[in-house]
Protein backbone atom coordinates (compact mmCIF):
# COMPACT_ATOMS: atom_id res chain seq x y z
CA UNK A 1 0.00 0.00 0.00
CA UNK A 2 1.13 3.48 -1.06
CA UNK A 3 1.55 5.81 2.14
CA UNK A 4 2.08 9.15 2.67
CA UNK A 5 5.44 10.05 4.16
CA UNK A 6 7.35 12.57 6.00
CA UNK A 7 11.47 12.98 5.52
CA UNK A 8 12.27 14.62 8.16
CA UNK A 9 16.18 15.36 7.25
CA UNK A 10 17.70 15.76 3.59
CA UNK A 11 21.14 15.19 4.21
CA UNK A 12 23.46 12.63 2.24
CA UNK A 13 21.71 9.79 3.86
CA UNK A 14 18.11 10.95 4.51
CA UNK A 15 17.94 12.01 0.44
CA UNK A 16 18.83 8.65 -0.25
CA UNK A 17 15.92 7.61 1.74
CA UNK A 18 13.53 10.03 0.49
CA UNK A 19 14.60 9.08 -3.06
CA UNK A 20 14.22 5.29 -2.53
CA UNK A 21 10.63 6.12 -1.14
CA UNK A 22 9.37 7.89 -4.19
CA UNK A 23 11.26 5.06 -6.14
CA UNK A 24 8.50 2.87 -4.93
CA UNK A 25 5.79 5.30 -5.77
CA UNK A 26 5.18 6.61 -1.92
CA UNK A 27 3.69 10.36 -1.61
CA UNK A 28 6.88 11.77 -0.36
CA UNK A 29 7.40 15.11 1.01
CA UNK A 30 10.65 16.28 2.56
CA UNK A 31 11.90 18.79 5.07
CA UNK A 32 15.22 19.95 5.98
CA UNK A 33 17.01 22.81 7.86
CA UNK A 34 18.72 24.29 5.12
CA UNK A 35 15.96 24.03 2.24
CA UNK A 36 18.34 24.41 -0.60
CA UNK A 37 19.45 20.72 0.23
CA UNK A 38 15.89 19.36 -0.06
CA UNK A 39 14.76 21.13 -3.28
CA UNK A 40 16.75 18.67 -5.71
CA UNK A 41 14.19 16.01 -4.27
CA UNK A 42 11.36 18.16 -6.40
CA UNK A 43 12.32 16.85 -9.25
CA UNK A 44 12.36 13.67 -8.24
CA UNK A 45 8.34 14.05 -7.46
CA UNK A 46 8.72 15.10 -3.88
CA UNK A 47 6.73 17.70 -1.83
CA UNK A 48 9.29 20.15 -0.22
CA UNK A 49 7.63 21.52 2.97
CA UNK A 50 8.19 25.14 3.96
CA UNK A 51 8.28 24.16 7.83
CA UNK A 52 8.61 21.08 9.78
CA UNK A 53 4.97 21.64 10.48
CA UNK A 54 3.62 21.12 7.64
CA UNK A 55 5.60 18.28 6.49
CA UNK A 56 4.34 16.60 9.39
CA UNK A 57 0.97 17.24 9.19
CA UNK A 58 0.65 15.83 5.86
CA UNK A 59 2.54 12.20 6.44
CA UNK A 60 0.94 9.34 7.95
CA UNK A 61 4.53 8.81 9.03
CA UNK A 62 7.18 10.19 9.53
CA UNK A 63 10.62 9.48 9.32
CA UNK A 64 13.44 11.34 10.84
CA UNK A 65 17.45 11.12 9.37
CA UNK A 66 19.19 13.91 10.88
CA UNK A 67 22.58 14.75 12.77
CA UNK A 68 21.71 12.57 16.45
CA UNK A 69 18.88 12.49 18.83
CA UNK A 70 19.39 15.43 20.79
CA UNK A 71 18.79 17.41 17.20
CA UNK A 72 15.82 15.38 16.87
CA UNK A 73 14.30 16.08 20.41
CA UNK A 74 14.96 20.10 19.95
CA UNK A 75 12.81 20.34 16.66
CA UNK A 76 10.27 17.43 17.55
CA UNK A 77 9.50 18.32 21.43
CA UNK A 78 7.39 21.41 21.31
CA UNK A 79 3.43 21.91 21.46
CA UNK A 80 2.61 22.40 17.78
CA UNK A 81 4.56 19.35 16.87
CA UNK A 82 3.30 16.97 19.58
CA UNK A 83 0.03 17.60 18.65
CA UNK A 84 0.59 16.96 14.92
CA UNK A 85 2.35 13.62 15.40
CA UNK A 86 -0.99 12.05 17.32
CA UNK A 87 -1.89 8.82 15.72
CA UNK A 88 0.97 8.83 13.50
CA UNK A 89 4.26 6.71 13.57
CA UNK A 90 7.42 8.09 14.05
CA UNK A 91 10.65 5.92 12.39
CA UNK A 92 13.81 7.01 14.05
CA UNK A 93 16.66 6.59 11.83
CA UNK A 94 19.40 8.71 13.23
CA UNK A 95 21.94 7.16 14.49
CA UNK A 96 22.20 6.83 18.37
CA UNK A 97 22.44 5.01 21.59
CA UNK A 98 19.67 2.35 23.34
CA UNK A 99 19.05 4.90 26.10
CA UNK A 100 18.05 7.64 23.27
CA UNK A 101 15.95 5.45 21.93
CA UNK A 102 14.16 4.40 24.87
CA UNK A 103 13.65 8.42 25.68
CA UNK A 104 11.99 8.91 22.05
CA UNK A 105 9.86 5.90 22.93
CA UNK A 106 8.18 7.12 25.74
CA UNK A 107 8.10 11.00 24.29
CA UNK A 108 5.97 9.10 21.14
CA UNK A 109 3.60 7.20 23.80
CA UNK A 110 3.16 9.59 25.85
CA UNK A 111 1.80 12.24 22.75
CA UNK A 112 -0.01 9.36 21.61
CA UNK A 113 1.88 8.55 18.45
CA UNK A 114 3.70 4.90 17.67
CA UNK A 115 7.41 4.93 17.60
CA UNK A 116 9.95 2.32 15.80
CA UNK A 117 13.78 2.86 16.03
CA UNK A 118 15.99 1.59 13.03
CA UNK A 119 19.65 1.39 12.52
CA UNK A 120 20.98 1.76 9.23
CA UNK A 121 23.90 -0.55 8.64
CA UNK A 122 24.35 0.71 5.33
CA UNK A 123 25.74 4.15 2.98
CA UNK A 124 24.06 5.78 1.12
CA UNK A 125 24.55 3.89 -1.98
CA UNK A 126 22.51 0.68 -0.69
CA UNK A 127 19.60 2.42 0.04
CA UNK A 128 16.92 0.93 -1.84
CA UNK A 129 18.92 -1.64 -2.65
CA UNK A 130 18.79 -5.31 -2.19
CA UNK A 131 21.64 -5.58 0.01
CA UNK A 132 20.15 -2.58 2.11
CA UNK A 133 20.35 -3.40 5.83
CA UNK A 134 18.48 -1.46 8.29
CA UNK A 135 17.43 -2.98 11.79
CA UNK A 136 14.48 -2.01 13.20
CA UNK A 137 12.88 -2.13 17.02
CA UNK A 138 9.83 -1.24 18.97
CA UNK A 139 6.05 -2.07 18.39
CA UNK A 140 5.94 -5.07 16.09
CA UNK A 141 2.38 -4.32 14.65
CA UNK A 142 4.02 -0.65 13.81
CA UNK A 143 6.29 -2.90 11.72
CA UNK A 144 4.30 -5.26 10.02
CA UNK A 145 2.15 -2.72 9.44
CA UNK A 146 4.23 -0.61 7.51
CA UNK A 147 6.88 -3.20 6.23
CA UNK A 148 5.93 -2.29 2.28
CA UNK A 149 7.71 0.70 3.43
CA UNK A 150 11.04 -0.38 5.12
CA UNK A 151 11.03 -2.77 2.29
CA UNK A 152 11.42 0.16 0.14
CA UNK A 153 14.51 1.18 1.42
CA UNK A 154 16.72 -2.04 1.82
CA UNK A 155 16.01 -5.38 0.94
CA UNK A 156 17.35 -6.26 4.44
CA UNK A 157 15.24 -4.48 6.94
CA UNK A 158 14.88 -6.81 9.86
CA UNK A 159 12.82 -6.28 13.14
CA UNK A 160 14.90 -7.08 16.23
CA UNK A 161 12.73 -6.74 18.62
CA UNK A 162 9.98 -4.70 20.48
CA UNK A 163 12.14 -3.11 22.81
CA UNK A 164 12.84 0.34 21.33
CA UNK A 165 16.53 0.28 22.52
CA UNK A 166 17.47 -2.81 20.43
CA UNK A 167 18.11 -1.80 17.39
CA UNK A 168 20.62 0.55 17.98
CA UNK A 169 22.35 -1.59 20.85
CA UNK A 170 22.68 -4.50 17.93
CA UNK A 171 24.03 -1.47 16.23
CA UNK A 172 26.96 -0.23 18.68
CA UNK A 173 27.64 -4.12 19.04
CA UNK A 174 28.30 -4.82 15.18
CA UNK A 175 30.33 -1.03 15.38
CA UNK A 176 32.22 -3.01 17.74
CA UNK A 177 33.43 -5.74 15.50
CA UNK A 178 33.84 -3.89 12.79
CA UNK A 179 36.48 -1.28 14.64
CA UNK A 180 38.16 -4.40 16.19
CA UNK A 181 39.06 -5.53 12.40
CA UNK A 182 39.57 -1.69 11.24
CA UNK A 183 41.60 -0.86 14.22
CA UNK A 184 44.03 -4.35 14.04
CA UNK A 185 44.22 -3.40 9.89
CA UNK A 186 46.04 -0.52 11.13
CA UNK A 187 48.17 -2.11 13.57
CA UNK A 188 49.17 -4.79 10.90
CA UNK A 189 50.06 -1.58 8.68
CA UNK A 190 51.63 -0.55 11.74
CA UNK A 191 53.85 -3.87 11.74
CA UNK A 192 54.44 -4.53 8.24
CA UNK A 193 56.15 -0.45 7.60
CA UNK A 194 58.09 -1.40 10.62
CA UNK A 195 59.14 -4.63 9.14
CA UNK A 196 59.31 -3.55 5.65
CA UNK A 197 56.82 -6.00 4.54
CA UNK A 198 54.72 -4.96 1.15
CA UNK A 199 50.92 -4.22 2.07
CA UNK A 200 50.34 -5.70 -0.82
CA UNK A 201 51.42 -9.14 0.92
CA UNK A 202 49.75 -8.41 3.66
CA UNK A 203 46.53 -8.26 1.69
CA UNK A 204 47.08 -11.69 -0.24
CA UNK A 205 47.77 -13.27 3.57
CA UNK A 206 44.49 -11.65 4.72
CA UNK A 207 42.49 -13.02 2.25
CA UNK A 208 44.05 -16.75 3.01
CA UNK A 209 43.95 -16.16 6.54
CA UNK A 210 40.48 -15.13 6.59
CA UNK A 211 38.82 -18.16 7.10
CA UNK A 212 40.56 -19.42 10.26
CA UNK A 213 39.61 -15.40 11.79
CA UNK A 214 36.27 -16.34 10.73
CA UNK A 215 35.94 -19.64 12.38
CA UNK A 216 37.77 -18.04 15.48
CA UNK A 217 35.31 -15.34 15.81
CA UNK A 218 32.45 -17.51 15.12
CA UNK A 219 33.60 -20.00 17.70
CA UNK A 220 33.72 -17.74 20.35
CA UNK A 221 30.60 -16.01 19.88
CA UNK A 222 29.39 -19.83 20.06
CA UNK A 223 30.95 -20.31 23.23
CA UNK A 224 30.13 -16.70 25.02
CA UNK A 225 26.58 -17.53 24.60
CA UNK A 226 26.89 -21.01 25.95
CA UNK A 227 29.34 -19.87 28.79
CA UNK A 228 31.75 -22.92 28.22
CA UNK A 229 34.85 -21.36 29.02
CA UNK A 230 36.95 -24.55 30.33
CA UNK A 231 39.12 -25.76 27.94
CA UNK A 232 38.14 -29.08 26.36
CA UNK A 233 38.20 -30.98 23.48
CA UNK A 234 36.81 -28.92 20.82
CA UNK A 235 39.05 -25.92 22.39
CA UNK A 236 40.78 -23.98 19.31
CA UNK A 237 43.00 -22.69 21.45
CA UNK A 238 43.49 -21.16 24.77
CA UNK A 239 44.41 -18.07 26.08
CA UNK A 240 47.91 -18.95 27.02
CA UNK A 241 48.28 -19.50 23.29
CA UNK A 242 47.27 -16.65 22.33
CA UNK A 243 49.03 -14.53 24.84
CA UNK A 244 52.52 -16.37 24.25
CA UNK A 245 52.28 -15.13 20.72
CA UNK A 246 51.26 -11.56 22.09
CA UNK A 247 54.60 -11.30 23.88
CA UNK A 248 55.94 -11.88 20.26
CA UNK A 249 53.95 -8.67 18.69
CA UNK A 250 54.48 -6.95 21.55
CA UNK A 251 58.82 -7.70 21.25
CA UNK A 252 58.78 -6.98 17.71
CA UNK A 253 56.48 -3.96 18.95
CA UNK A 254 59.44 -3.06 21.15
CA UNK A 255 61.93 -3.18 19.32
CA UNK A 256 60.47 -1.49 16.48
CA UNK A 257 59.17 1.42 18.57
CA UNK A 258 55.32 0.85 17.71
CA UNK A 259 52.72 2.62 19.71
CA UNK A 260 51.50 0.71 22.02
CA UNK A 261 47.85 2.29 22.03
CA UNK A 262 46.21 -0.41 19.80
CA UNK A 263 47.26 -3.12 22.05
CA UNK A 264 46.55 -1.43 25.73
CA UNK A 265 43.17 -2.59 25.74
CA UNK A 266 44.42 -6.31 24.91
CA UNK A 267 47.04 -6.76 27.39
CA UNK A 268 44.82 -5.28 30.05
CA UNK A 269 42.16 -8.01 29.38
CA UNK A 270 44.72 -10.79 29.26
CA UNK A 271 46.79 -9.48 32.84
CA UNK A 272 42.98 -9.85 34.20
CA UNK A 273 42.22 -13.10 33.59
CA UNK A 274 45.77 -14.46 34.24
CA UNK A 275 45.29 -12.70 37.94
CA UNK A 276 42.21 -14.49 38.09
CA UNK A 277 43.90 -17.72 37.47
CA UNK A 278 42.24 -18.55 33.87
CA UNK A 279 45.30 -18.44 31.57
CA UNK A 280 44.88 -22.19 30.33
CA UNK A 281 41.18 -21.98 29.64
CA UNK A 282 39.53 -21.30 26.60
CA UNK A 283 39.99 -18.12 24.91
CA UNK A 284 36.17 -17.23 24.56
CA UNK A 285 36.63 -17.16 28.71
CA UNK A 286 38.33 -13.78 28.48
CA UNK A 287 34.32 -12.54 27.63
CA UNK A 288 34.02 -12.78 31.06
CA UNK A 289 36.50 -9.54 31.69
CA UNK A 290 34.93 -6.74 30.26
CA UNK A 291 32.55 -5.75 33.05
CA UNK A 292 29.28 -7.53 31.68
CA UNK A 293 27.75 -10.26 33.11
CA UNK A 294 27.92 -13.29 30.73
N1 LIG B 1 25.99 8.61 5.64
C1 LIG B 1 26.07 7.34 6.06
O1 LIG B 1 26.78 6.51 5.48
C2 LIG B 1 25.26 6.90 7.25
C3 LIG B 1 25.16 5.51 7.54
C4 LIG B 1 24.39 5.09 8.61
C5 LIG B 1 23.75 6.01 9.41
N2 LIG B 1 23.86 7.35 9.13
C6 LIG B 1 23.21 8.31 10.02
O2 LIG B 1 22.28 9.12 9.33
C7 LIG B 1 22.23 10.40 9.96
C8 LIG B 1 22.46 11.48 8.92
O3 LIG B 1 23.73 11.25 8.34
P1 LIG B 1 24.14 11.92 6.94
O4 LIG B 1 25.27 11.12 6.41
O5 LIG B 1 22.95 12.14 6.10
O6 LIG B 1 24.71 13.33 7.45
P2 LIG B 1 24.71 14.73 6.70
O7 LIG B 1 24.78 14.56 5.22
O8 LIG B 1 25.76 15.54 7.38
O9 LIG B 1 23.29 15.36 7.04
C9 LIG B 1 22.96 15.76 8.35
C10 LIG B 1 21.52 16.18 8.37
O10 LIG B 1 21.16 16.54 9.71
C11 LIG B 1 20.56 17.84 9.67
N3 LIG B 1 20.77 18.50 10.96
C12 LIG B 1 21.93 18.56 11.66
N4 LIG B 1 21.72 19.23 12.83
C13 LIG B 1 20.42 19.60 12.81
C14 LIG B 1 19.61 20.32 13.73
N5 LIG B 1 20.11 20.79 14.90
N6 LIG B 1 18.31 20.51 13.42
C15 LIG B 1 17.80 20.04 12.25
N7 LIG B 1 18.51 19.36 11.34
C16 LIG B 1 19.81 19.13 11.63
C17 LIG B 1 21.25 18.54 8.53
O11 LIG B 1 20.52 19.68 8.16
P3 LIG B 1 21.27 20.89 7.40
O12 LIG B 1 21.34 20.47 5.96
O13 LIG B 1 20.39 22.06 7.64
O14 LIG B 1 22.62 21.04 8.04
C18 LIG B 1 21.23 17.41 7.49
O15 LIG B 1 19.94 17.25 6.94
C19 LIG B 1 23.27 10.39 11.09
O16 LIG B 1 22.66 10.05 12.31
C20 LIG B 1 24.20 9.28 10.64
O17 LIG B 1 24.92 8.70 11.72
C21 LIG B 1 24.59 7.81 8.06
Amino acid sequence: MKRSIAIVGTGRMGSALARALLQAGHRTTVWNRTIQKAEPLAALGATVALSLLEAVSTAEIIIVNISDYRATAAILHNHAIASAVRGKLIVELTSGTPQGARAAAKWCVEHGASYLDGAIMATPDFIGTDAGTILVSGPVQAFKANEGVFRALGGNVQHVGDEPGRANALDSALLALMWGALFGTLHAIAVCRAEEIELGDLAQQRTATAPVVEGLVADLVKRANAGRFASDDETLSSISAHYGSFQHLLELMEARDIDRAVVQGYDAIFQRAIAAGQLHEDFAALSQFLGAPA
